[in-house]
């Protein structure tokens, strides 16, 4: 197999298998990262390590675009318990403050060890002498150290794309030092935010008392000597010119138009996107907006909600549940106060490609963000980026990623039922002036902080590595 400089190893591959009338297909997928990485993988002689999202699929590396793909096999059983389960129902749980119970179960880390070695495998094959490899995410936190040990030579980067929890969380986890050794195979540990580096250099500390001194935690060595691995915050962004382009098109803005006439033209559109999933704080949104409807606070025909719910990880059952009691309250709520001609929540369980999304954002005067934890929260920056007219609101969580650099933002804690019915009165009546002011400061901070300082910035640090590595290698 042709090797690579620089592969990209993450549960997914960048591309979807489309099936069509003259066969089977890939498609780039429109995931943030893959946006993150398109300009990067065009430049260098790169690889992507994947699984290719759907059970038991077969494939053979090829090239796409000008990347080389290397499907990881993945069979139903590997999904059950490795990504179902150990992924995203131990893990994730467990690192978005425990919003619902983490299940500990030993088969499924078993399956977790077994496939971080075949992603970890396939990706020693794949890179060239002195590669840089850059790992992303949870549901790979064993391969840095796998790696490591497989190929010495490699410089290994790490991203964690969501929330590291509190070392009283963290040390819930059964199997808590292998975690955090196979993490600490990377020479660059990338997290959203300043308070997950901090969180996981502490938890390094409880478990093997290493020392950590700014972003450096020194790791002893079998020889007696030691090396530096840097855990450290990069938060991650938006393709900002890209979303600000679509904002531009004229289609697009006729677009929003047609869906503010089709909502029955009410005074204020509010808007949520998300993923369903229960870190969001769907629940509690609905909860506040029912209530203000309750109180007679806003009026159905003044106000509508569009909440769009992307279906997600739909065979775990905190899942399934959650969508449960979310179209039973949208059910209850819409039963009660729509009329004839106008809803109260327009709920929409599906996905959109990008362009109807901008079109959402343009017609929306207020976005709500009001997830109960999250990583970070991109819909939050690609609403910001759209408002080409300095106008709308950001109602924004404070225990979201983003409210670290969109101080701007109306910011609210979500537990709070009242305080957030109060936040969302108060965005609704915003005058234009206030709006202006805070989605200025809003723009400025997510259009010069975009996707590319933030591959950037990464890629830079691992640069740093590698050069480190080559010099220790000269002496
Ligand atoms: C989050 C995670 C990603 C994941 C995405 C979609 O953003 O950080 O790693 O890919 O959710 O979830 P899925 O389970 O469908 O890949």
């Amino acid at each position: 197999m042709t090797t690579a400089d620089f592969v990209v190893v993450a549960n997914r591959l960048p591309v979807d298998r489309v099936t069509g009338p003259g066969g089977d297909s890939w498609r780039r997928s429109p995931g943030g990262l893959v946006t993150a990485l398109e300009q990067v993988m065009k430049k260098v002689d790169g690889a992507w390590v994947g699984w290719p999202g759907r059970a038991d699929l077969d494939v053979e590396p090829f090239d796409f675009d000008g990347t080389l793909l290397v499907p990881v096999k993945l069979s139903s059983d590997d999904l059950e318990n490795y990504y179902e389960g150990f992924s995203n129902d131990t893990i994730w749980p467990l690192y978005h403050d425990v919003i619902a119970a983490p299940r500990y179960r030993r088969v499924w880390w078993d399956s977790y060890v077994r496939v971080n070695r075949r992603f970890a495998e396939a990706a020693a094959a794949a890179a060239a002498d002195g590669a840089t490899v850059w790992v992303q995410d949870y549901q790979l936190q064993l391969v840095p150290r796998m790696l490591r040990e497989l190929r010495p030579d490699l410089t290994i980067g790490y991203f964690h794309h969501i929330p590291f929890p509190a070392y009283g969380l963290y040390s819930q986890l059964p199997w808590r030092r292998q975690v955090i050794d196979g993490l600490l195979g990377a020479d660059v540990i990338g997290f959203q935010r300043v308070a997950d580096a901090g969180n996981f250099a502490r938890a390094v500390r409880r478990i093997h008392h290493y020392t950590t001194k700014a972003s450096g935690i020194t790791i002893p060595l079998q020889d007696g000597g030691h090396r530096i691995a840097l855990a450290k915050a990069f938060p991650i962004s938006i393709d900002a010119d890209g979303y600000i382009e679509l904002a531009e098109r004229p289609d697009i803005q006729a677009r929003a138009a047609e869906i503010r006439e089709s909502l029955g033209n009410p005074k204020k559109i509010l808007l949520g996107v998300d993923r369903l999933d229960y870190t969001k704080g769907i629940r509690h949104r609905m909860k506040a907006f029912g209530e203000l409807l309750e109180d007679g606070r806003v009026e159905v025909g003044d106000v509508t909600l569009v909440q769009v719910a992307s279906p997600s990880r739909e065979r775990v059952q905190a899942y399934a549940q959650l969508r449960d009691e979310i179209e039973l309250t949208v059910g209850r709520i819409n039963g009660q106060f729509d009329t004839m001609t106008n809803t109260a929540i327009r709920y929409l369980h599906q996905s959109y490609p990008r362009e109807e999304m901008v079109a959402l954002f343009l017609a929306a005067d207020v976005m709500l963000v009001t997830a109960l934890r999250d990583g970070m929260n991109l819909v939050a920056k690609e609403y910001v980026a759209t408002r080409l007219d300095n106008r709308g609101v950001l109602v924004l969580s404070e225990f979201a990623g983003a409210a670290d650099e969109l101080a701007s933002a109306v910011r609210i804690n979500p537990h709070d039922i009242d305080g957030m019915k109060d936040a969302i009165v108060r965005a609704i009546d915003m005058p234009a002036a206030e709006q202006g002011r805070r989605m200025r400061a809003l723009r400025r901070k997510v259009l010069e902080n975009d996707v590319a300082r933030w591959t950037r910035d990464n890629l830079d640090a691992l640069d740093v590595a590698r050069q480190a590595k080559l010099r220790e290698q000269a002496s």
